[in-house]
């Protein structure tokens, strides 16, 4: 480039910096448009959570905010069910969970066992492999799950020094039963590291009763926060593992020893708090107990046989059998010659609805409608079936709504009458 072309360049770059620099920046004026979240997450936020967002916010190490942090660690307790002393809600999302227990619970060379039947395992995988784990990947197909029996039979021989799964594969919509490996676990001395993004507060989890030794979250799913916060649990072996570590952690912002320093008695300053984000979180919290860790997995279930009930009536096939079905997010299989993406934009543009895409491998195969936290409502469950109806009719094909609306109904009904 000779000297002449690059004046003219670096002029023109200078004007263009100058005609952005003068021109009205219109969309910081602009709401954003009000969806109803029927995806994979994030879910909708209950308005009482948003307004708390607003708040002004006060110092990380304020004597009032030091109150809001332990009202949220003794509700987190009750949502994961456990005792375990160190439980606080990370700052990052689900996936900074994800790193944090895998960083703490990994050492350089240890023989990490990683369960993978959708996306989320896979990524774990790739985070194991980052830590320089010997990974011992056992697969099955997706949309399917693990027997316990066969899982625990493969820990006890391959010994593996952490063990890790997902509780609830939001990439398939498969809850994997997780309540007997620890029996394994503990056979052979190794750490259970279970993801539950999607499971905790819309499903039951019984960290301590399962034996889970970490345990992470997200805000964005069913405990119904937006998005940035990941909550999780360590209990006393997982401490105690984490303190014998040969060396640190190699991520320093995810040490969780070092971390719980602020989160725990000591108050000492750590990294500056998302002040707003976790005043969001003991709101979606206290609006999670008041309405009873119970109900709530009862409401997630009904209105999930409900959805289910109405999704086959209208003629579709879903990806999961029964047994490994979770309420809070289910696959629909794309019938023949529909195209996947048109459906979900019609469903986006005329009726503001959003439902999620398939992932990896199921990329185009499936949708995944979420009913998850404040979005799991009956009158969403309806206005799906009705919608999704109408956008495949557009599509050509011969969805049955009627059948639907009535079949979701009856399930609405039978329980009513309990
Ligand atoms: C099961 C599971 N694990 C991990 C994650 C990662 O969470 P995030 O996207 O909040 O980082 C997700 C997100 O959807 C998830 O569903």
């Amino acid at each position: 480039m000779d000297e002449r072309e690059q004046g003219e360049t670096k002029g023109g770059a200078a004007k263009t910096v100058d005609d952005r620099l003068s021109k009205p920046l219109e969309l910081l004026n602009s709401m954003p448009p009000n969806r109803i979240l029927l995806g994979a997450g994030p879910s909708d936020v209950d308005p009482r959570v948003l307004r708390v967002l607003s708040h002004p916010p006060v110092g990380h190490l304020d004597p009032s905010f030091l109150c809001v942090m332990d009202e949220v660690r003794e509700m987190l307790r009750v949502v994961f069910q456990t005792r375990n002393k160190l439980t606080f809600p990370l700052s990052g999302t689900g996936s900074a969970g994800m790193e944090a227990c895998l960083a703490n619970a990994i050492e350089h060379g240890d023989k990490v066992m990683v369960f993978v039947n959708g996306y989320f395992g896979e990524r774990m995988c790739e985070m194991v492999n980052r830590l320089g784990g010997e990974l011992v990947r056992v697969d099955c197909e997706w949309g399917s799950g693990f027997d316990q029996d066969e899982m625990c039979r493969l820990i006890r021989r391959h010994s593996p020094k952490v063990v890790a799964a997902v509780h609830a594969e939001t990439s398939t919509g498969v809850l994997q039963p997780l309540d007997k490996v620890y029996e394994a676990v503990r056979d052979v001395d190794a750490l259970l590291v279970v993801d539950c993004v999607t499971s905790l507060g819309g499903v039951p989890v019984f960290t301590d009763d399962w034996g889970w030794d970490m345990a992470y979250s997200g805000t964005q799913k069913c405990i119904g926060c937006p998005p940035g916060l990941a909550p999780i649990t360590f209990n006393d072996r997982a401490i105690n593992r984490v303190k014998m570590r040969k060396r640190k952690p190699t991520s320093w912002y995810y040490d969780a020893v070092l971390i719980s320093t602020y989160w725990g008695e000591d108050r000492a300053y750590h990294h500056t708090a998302p002040i707003n984000m976790v005043y969001a979180l003991r709101e979606a919290l206290r609006l999670l107990l008041e309405e009873g860790l119970q109900k709530r997995w009862q409401r997630h279930a009904q209105n999930g046989e409900a959805l289910v009930a109405g999704i086959e009536a209208m003629g579709l096939k879903l990806l999961v059998q029964k047994e490994f079905r979770m309420p809070c997010l289910t696959a629909v299989c794309v019938p023949e010659g529909v195209n996947e993406a048109k459906v979900r934009n019609c469903l986006l543009s005329e009726f503001n609805i959003e439902i999620g895409a398939g992932l990896g491998a199921l990329k185009g195969r499936i949708w995944r409608i979420g009913l998850m936290g404040y979005s799991s409502q009956r009158r969403n469950v309806l206005l799906l079936l009705s919608a999704l109806g109408a956008a495949l009719r557009m599509e050509g094909f011969n969805a049955d709504v009627s059948s639907a609306i009535s079949a979701a109904s009856e399930v609405f009904a039978k329980y009513d009458k309990l």
